[in-house]
């Protein structure tokens, strides 16, 4: 079938950050930049928009959708990196061991390694299966005298491989090791449930499956954890004392927040939950089995990860038999206008797994809930005439 070029992009890249938004985050935006003061707690709102009255609502969702009880321990942060970086800085010292999954991001793989050259901490995967999901029942093969935290992503970004969170959860409280869960790919789009999955901390990006802006990111914390603040600065209370208050959130939030942020969070966040994250979450499922199906049928195809949509994302990562990934990822954009990524998507971890670092990582595609249909179709024509 002859494949037409659409008229600009073809958007399969929402495991780098969503597009497209939901029109109200847009509209808050816009709104919000024309008619109020971007800041909290350090002045004051007489517009219709009050900044801090949406911090506390903001964190009052977030807090409902990981089914969290005290919205004070939500915490707003630049990034899903900031958070992984506050917890895992603010936490291990000198000696200590940290439990990962096979499949890090960089967010916690170079932050792991930084930290073994510059404190002694020391990190070991957790047994997995062929998929990389993590094995429960053999955690604690993995466990020392000296582990202080067990963190896990809980859907890869380079396999779209989902973790089992509960019996992770359930193992890890039976270890009594803490429990962070990297929700980069994960939050807004897929059930996090922080008591029924025994989950310390959670960690998650504003711009990617919150639907959210770039520059947001939002952390979870138990009372289990204490991590020594990583900023310190104005808090917009209490400016007589020259130490952090210590009262949460305050004490992780030094300086001015990314208020705008924060204003389309509100509006993303009532988008999903008008949608419900298990309309989301089943819209996901129907996309990773299409994608996946029209990759298997194709001669030469590899898929990264596993092939089983139950257990599996829509972040599907791919080779193309006779092509480099960089070379593919280059006829993708420039011939087919198709957003992707290709290379090793900031995860030489997980394409060490999947033996794909030798050859240059893979191409990956990450259609979302607002993806059309006609772009994920457009995506199946150009793989048929790629492997005809
Ligand atoms: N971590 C993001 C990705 O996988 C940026 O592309």
């Amino acid at each position: 079938m002859p494949v037409t070029i659409p008229q600009g992009q073809v958007y399969l890249d929402n495991a780098s950050t969503s597009f497209p938004k939901p029109d109200a985050v847009a509209e808050a935006v816009a709104q919000a930049v024309r008619i109020v003061g971007l800041t909290t707690g350090r002045g004051t709102s007489f517009c219709e928009i009050d900044p801090d009255d949406i911090t506390v609502k903001v964190r009052q969702m977030v807090a409902r959708l990981i089914n969290a009880d005290d919205p004070q321990r939500v915490i707003f942060t630049y990034s899903a990196t900031d958070s992984i970086n506050l917890v895992l800085f603010g936490t291990l010292g000198e000696g200590d061991h940290m439990l990962v999954s096979p499949l890090e991001h960089h967010a916690v793989s170079r932050a792991a390694h930084h930290l073994r050259e510059t404190r002694n901490v020391s990190f070991d995967a957790m047994p997995a299966d062929a998929d990389g999901r993590i094995i429960p029942e053999r955690i604690k093969e993995a466990v020392k005298p000296s582990t202080r935290l067990a963190c896990v992503s809980h859907i890869s970004n380079v396999s779209g491989t989902v973790q089992p969170l509960r019996d992770i959860g359930a193992e890890l409280k039976r270890l009594n090791v803490p429990f962070m869960v990297d929700a980069s790919q994960s939050a807004g789009c897929h059930a996090i449930d922080v008591k029924a999955m025994d989950i310390d901390v959670v960690a998650a990006p504003g711009h990617k499956s919150l639907l959210g802006l770039p520059g947001t990111g939002v952390l979870y914390l138990n009372d289990r954890l204490q991590p020594a603040p990583f900023r310190v600065g104005g808090t917009g209370i209490k400016s007589e004392l020259y130490h952090l208050p210590p009262e949460l959130p305050v004490y992780y939030e030094s300086g001015t927040p990314n208020v705008l942020g924060i204003i389309a969070l509100e509006s993303s966040l009532g988008f999903i939950f008008e949608q419900t994250v298990e309309a989301i979450e089943r819209r996901h499922h129907e996309l990773t089995a299409r994608v996946l199906a029209a990759l298997q049928e194709r001669p030469g195809v590899s898929v990264v990860g596993p092939t089983d949509p139950a257990i599996r994302a829509p972040v599907i990562s791919f080779n193309i038999e006779g092509y480099a990934p960089k070379e593919l990822s280059q006829l993708l954009a420039e011939k087919y206008h198709i957003a992707h990524r290709g290379g090793l998507h900031c995860a030489p971890m997980a394409h060490e797994f999947f033996g794909t670092i030798k050859c240059g990582g893979s191409v990956r595609v990450s259609p979302a809930y607002l993806t059309p249909d006609r772009e994920v179709e457009y995506f199946c024509e150009v793989l048929e005439e790629l492997t005809d």
